[in-house]
C-alpha cells in the first residue's frame, strides 16, 4: 500500500503524497493508503499540519471509474473525507493536474485549499450517472453557495482556477511543483497566513429557489436522464444537519449506482478511450505538416475547417472556381463561428494558413491530401490518381461514405498510403472519424489516421471495408426497419416520436428530410440491379416521395410538410400509402411505440453483430462508440451492442425470429448472435484490447 501512498515529515509539516499513475484515481489501495497516512500522521506528535497533494499528472481524478459495479473493498470515499474534516490537525490539499469527482470532494472535506494553475476542477459524476456520493452534494453548497453547487453538480461543468478561487471553491491560486506548493501552504498556515476551517461547520445558507428552478429547468432539458434529478434532491437536503444530508446523499448515490444509466454512461466513458487500443497503435504515425483537401463541398470545407482550427497548413483544391468560392465563404463563415463562440481567438484566427486552388499541382507540399468529392467510382479514381501524382509518396486519405477502398487503390501506384478517413457533417463539428482500413493500408498510415483524429480532437474507430463501413451499413439496417415499418401503416410520426422517446434527437424521417430523400433515392437507384427481387422492397414510398419532387426541408415537403408554423405529416402520405399497400397486398398493422423501438433496436443490433461477426468493426465497443460519437445514440445506453447485452442475445434472437415469420429475407438471425445465445455469451466478453 505504501506504494500508492506515501508519508514524510519535514519539521512541523507532514506531507501526504498520493502516488497512482497515471492520474492518482481514488481506488481501494489508494484509499487504504490515504486513511493510513491520515492516521500515522495525526497520531505524530512532531506533526502540527498536514499537507496532501498528487505525484504525477493528477491530485485525484477521482473515484476509479473501473470498480462500479464490481467488488471491491474499503474504506469508502465518504468516510475517508468525514474522516479528513474532522481530522485535528489541519489539513490543506494542494490541486494540480485534475481534481475531479471524489478528488474534490476529498479537496473540500480539506480545511484549505490551494490550486496549482492549470488545475481543472469539477464535478463529473453526473456525466457517469451518479453523483458526488462523498459528501460533495453537501459540502460544495456550504463552501460555495447552493446556485454555484448546483451549476457544478448537475452540468458536470469543469472549471479552471481561477474560476475555482472566485466561486470559493479553492482559497489560493499559485504555480510550481506540487510538494514545493505543499509545503509552501501548509507553512503559511502554521503562520496563520493561509486559514482553515472545517466545511460542515459553514453555515449554509437555504435557497429553495435555485433548486426548484434547476429542478424545473432539468425536466425539460434531461427528461431521459436519472442521475441530474437525484443531483438537485441531494442538494435539497444540504439544508438538513450535515450527518442526515449525507446519509440522503448515500442512499440517492446507491439508486443511481444501481440504475441501468450509470452502466451506460461509464460504457460510453470507457469506449472512447477504447477506439485508440488498435492493433495498429504500436506503428509510428507519420509526421504531418501541410494537409491538401480536394473538394470544396460541405464535407471538403467542413474537413479543411477543422484541420485549420487545429493548426494545419491546409491547401484546398476544387476544380470549379465557383464552387471552390463557396467553400472558400463556407470555411470563413465556420472559422468566424468558432471566434464567436470562444474556440478561436482572433488572433489565432488571423494565424491560420489557407490557400486554395483549382489544379491539383498546388498540393506538391502536402503530407496528407483528403479527398471529398462527388461520390462516384470513376471519379473518386481519376482524382486520387491527379493526387498522387502531384504529391507522390504523401498519404492519400478518400472522405467516401460507402464506395469500396481496395476498388478504388487499384489505380494507385502506392496503395499503402492510402486510407479512408470518414468525417460526418459538419466535419468541424462531428467528433467521430472511421479510419478505413483497406486491404494494403500499412500500420503506420493507419497510426496517422488516428494521430490526426486525436489532433483534431475526434474520436477514431477503426473499420474495414464495405458497404456502408460501421456507421451507415448499420444505420441502413434500422433505416430499411423504419421505411418497413412505415409500409405496414405504422405512421411516420409516430415512428418519429417513438425513436425520438428512446432517447435520439430525431427520429429517421425527421433526420431524412434535414439530410434531403433525394441522396437515400440516389443510393437506392444504384442498387436496384442487385436488388433481391424476393425481398420486401422497403423504399417503394419514399421513392414516391422523391419522383413527386418532395426532397424533404429544402424542397418544403418529404417526410413532413414544412410550409407552415412547424412541419407537419406530409397530407399526401395516407394516399400514397394507400395504393402501394393494395398493390402489394400488404394488410396495414400499425405498431405502437413500445414495438416501433423494439423494432429499430433489434434492426440495429442484427446488422451490428454482422458487422463484428465480419471483422468490420474490431470489437463490439467500437460499433458503441461510432454510434455514441457519429450517430446520437443516446449516451446513457451505452450503445447498440451494450444495449444488446443488456437484453440478452437470446431475447434478441427470438425477437428477430418473430419478424421473420412476417420478412425472412430482411429479419435473418447472424451466427454470433446465435451462439451467444446457446452458449450465454455477451458482446462485453469480446471487448478485448486489440
Ligand atoms: N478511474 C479509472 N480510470 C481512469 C479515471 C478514473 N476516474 N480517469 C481516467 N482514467 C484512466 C483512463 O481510462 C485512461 O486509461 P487508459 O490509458 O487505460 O485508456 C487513463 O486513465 C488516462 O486517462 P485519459 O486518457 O482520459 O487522460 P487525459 O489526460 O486525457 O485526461 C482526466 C485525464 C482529465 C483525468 C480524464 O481521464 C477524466 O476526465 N477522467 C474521468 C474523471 C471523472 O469522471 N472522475 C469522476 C469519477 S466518479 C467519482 O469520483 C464519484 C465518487 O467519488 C463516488
Amino acid at each position: 500500500m505504501a506504494e500508492f501512498v506515501r508519508t514524510g515529515v519535514e519539521g512541523r509539516i507532514g506531507l501526504i503524497a498520493l502516488d497512482n499513475p497515471p492520474v492518482n484515481a481514488a481506488g481501494a489501495a489508494l484509499r487504504a493508503g490515504l486513511v493510513a497516512a491520515l492516521d500515522r500522521l495525526a497520531a505524530d506528535p512532531a506533526v502540527e499540519v498536514i499537507a496532501l497533494y498528487g505525484e504525477g499528472r493528477s491530485f485525484i481524478a477521482g473515484a476509479d471509474i473501473r470498480e462500479f459495479g464490481r467488488p471491491s473493498a474499503g474504506p469508502w470515499l465518504p468516510e475517508i473525507c468525514n474522516r479528513l474534516e474532522s481530522c485535528e490537525k489541519p489539513v490543506v490539499a494542494v490541486l494540480h493536474g485534475a481534481a475531479l469527482g471524489g478528488g474534490l470532494e476529498v479537496a473540500i472535506a480539506a480545511h484549505a485549499r490551494v490550486a496549482v494553475a492549470g488545475v481543472t476542477l469539477g464535478f463529473p459524476e453526473v456525466t457517469l450517472g451518479i453523483l458526488p456520493g462523498a459528501g460533495g452534494t453537501q459540502r460544495a453548497p456550504r463552501l460555495i453557495g447552493v446556485a454555484a453547487a448546483l451549476d457544478l453538480i448537475t452540468t458536470g461543468r469543469r472549471i479552471g482556477a481561477e474560476e475555482a478561487l472566485a466561486l470559493g471553491l479553492v482559497d489560493q491560486v499559485t504555480q510550481g511543483d506540487p510538494r514545493a506548493v505543499a509545503l509552501a501552504a501548509a507553512g503559511q498556515v502554521l503562520a496563520g497566513r493561509l486559514p482553515t476551517r472545517r466545511t460542515g461547520d459553514i453555515h449554509i445558507t437555504p435557497d429553495p429557489e435555485a433548486i426548484e428552478k434547476t429542478a424545473e429547468a432539468l425536466k425539460h432539458s434531461q427528461p431521459h436522464l436519472f442521475s441530474p434529478h437525484r443531483c438537485v434532491e441531494a442538494v435539497a437536503t444540504a439544508a438538513l444537519p450535515l450527518p442526515e444530508g449525507l446519509a440522503e446523499e448515500r442512499r440517492l448515490f446507491r439508486l443511481c449506482m444501481d440504475s441501468p444509466q450509470r452502466a451506460g454512461l461509464i460504457h460510453a466513458f470507457f469506449a472512447e478511450r477504447a477506439v485508440a487500443k488498435i492493433r495498429e497503435a504500436t506503428a509510428t504515425p507519420r509526421p504531418v505538416g501541410q494537409i491538401g483537401v480536394v473538394g470544396a463541398g460541405t464535407m471538403g470545407s467542413g474537413i479543411a475547417t477543422a484541420c485549420l482550427l487545429a493548426g494545419y497548413p491546409v491547401v484546398l483544391v476544387e476544380k470549379s472556381p465557383e464552387a471552390l468560392a463557396r467553400g472558400s465563404a463556407a470555411i470563413a463563415r465556420n472559422l468566424d463561428g468558432a471566434v464567436s463562440r470562444g474556440k478561436l481567438r482572433p488572433e489565432a484566427r488571423a494565424a491560420l494558413s489557407l490557400d486554395t486552388a483549382t489544379a491539383a499541382a498546388a498540393l506538391s507540399g502536402c503530407d496528407l491530401v483528403i479527398e471529398a468529392v462527388f461520390e462516384d467510382m470513376s471519379v473518386k479514381q481519376a482524382v486520387l490518381s491527379e493526387i498522387e501524382l502531384a504529391c507522390p509518396g504523401a498519404l492519400i486519405a478518400t472522405n467516401t461514405s460507402y464506395l469500396d477502398l481496395n476498388e478504388m487503390a487499384q489505380g494507385l501506384d502506392a496503395p499503402e498510403n492510402f486510407l479512408g478517413l470518414h468525417f460526418f457533417s459538419p466535419a468541424h463539428v462531428m467528433r467521430l472519424v472511421e479510419v478505413v482500413v483497406a486491404a494494403e493500408t500499412q500500420p503506420e498510415v493507419v497510426a496517422t489516421g488516428f494521430a490526426l483524429a486525436r489532433r483534431l480532437g475526434k474520436i477514431a474507430v477503426r473499420a474495414g471495408v464495405c458497404d456502408g463501413f460501421i456507421g451507415n451499413r448499420i444505420m441502413s439496417a434500422y433505416r430499411k426497419a423504419a421505411d418497413l415499418m412505415a409500409l405496414d401503416g405504422t405512421p411516420i410520426a409516430a415512428i418519429d416520436a417513438a425513436v425520438r422517446g428512446y432517447g435520439f434527437a430525431m427520429g429517421p424521417f425527421e433526420m431524412g428530410d434535414l439530410a434531403g430523400l433525394d441522396i437515400g433515392w440516389a443510393a437506392r437507384k444504384r442498387q436496384a440491379a442487385t436488388r433481391d427481387p424476393a425481398a420486401r422492397y422497403h423504399g417503394a414510398l419514399a421513392d414516391r416521395l422523391c419522383e413527386a419532387g418532395w426532397f424533404g426541408r429544402k424542397t418544403g415537403r418529404g417526410w413532413y410538410d414544412h410550409s407552415g408554423d412547424g412541419p407537419v405529416p406530409n397530407p399526401e402520405i395516407p394516399r400514397l400509402l394507400r395504393e402501394i399497400q393494395a398493390a402489394e397486398g400488404i394488410t396495414p398493422r400499425p405498431l405502437d411505440a413500445p414495438d416501433i423501438v423494439a423494432r429499430y433496436e433489434t434492426a440495429m443490433i442484427m446488422e451490428a453483430a454482422r458487422v463484428v461477426e465480419e471483422g468490420i468493426a474490431l470489437r463490439p465497443i467500437d460499433v458503441d462508440a461510432v454510434f455514441l460519437f457519429g450517430y446520437g445514440f443516446p449516451r446513457w445506453k451505452g450503445g447498440p451492442l451494450h444495449q444488446a447485452d443488456a437484453i440478452g442475445a437470446a431475447e434478441i434472437c427470438a425477437r428477430i425470429e418473430r419478424h421473420a415469420l412476417d420478412n425472412p429475407r430482411f429479419w435473418q438471425v447472424p451466427d454470433i448472435l446465435r451462439r451467444m445465445a446457446r452458449a450465454g455469451g455477451r458482446f462485453a466478453d469480446l471487448n478485448r484490447e486489440d
